[in-house]
């Protein structure tokens, strides 16, 4: 990989795709050159949340793929292996929202690690609730 150029990655689930989600990609693609994004897998949200994602993985990994600023999307299978992905990724900059603050500082010796503030009053959860309602 040319490091002549910065890169950045960041993980989610990116589930029911919404403007916080948009938000923090476009955010992310500002602290380097490319953003490689770590989409976690359905087995990981069924052993994380207990449940799958609304949307599958391959439109979840689709989706996030056609935002303008990612460069590419991987498949983040385990929470555990962020230090391995980062390395693979000769990554520069990991980012993640506010809701990690402090979660990740354990891996500044890989690369710079950045916490953004989160949009406020929308998640997945909170618009997968406002939908239920209109049933
Ligand atoms: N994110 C954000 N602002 C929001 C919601 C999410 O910046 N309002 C960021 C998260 O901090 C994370 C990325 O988007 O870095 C992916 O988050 P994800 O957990 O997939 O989205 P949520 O909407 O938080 O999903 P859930 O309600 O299932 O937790």
């Amino acid at each position: 990989m040319n490091k002549a150029s910065k890169i950045v990655v960041t993980f989610g689930t990116f589930d029911v795709f919404h403007i916080g989600h948009l938000n923090i990609l476009k955010r992310a693609a500002e602290y380097g050159d490319q953003l490689f994004v770590g989409v976690s897998s359905d087995r990981l949200n069924i052993e994380k949340k207990g449940r799958a994602p609304i949307y599958s993985e391959p439109e979840r990994l689709a989706i996030v793929q056609h935002i303008k600023p990612v460069t590419d999307v991987f498949v983040e299978d385990s929470l555990e292996l962020k230090a391995k992905y980062l390395r693979d990724h000769n990554a520069d900059v990991l980012v993640m929202g506010n809701d990690w603050e402090g979660k990740f500082d354990h891996l500044r010796d890989i690369c710079e690690v950045v916490y953004l503030p989160r949009t406020e009053g929308i998640s997945t959860t909170e618009t997968i609730h406002k939908i239920k309602k209109y049933e």
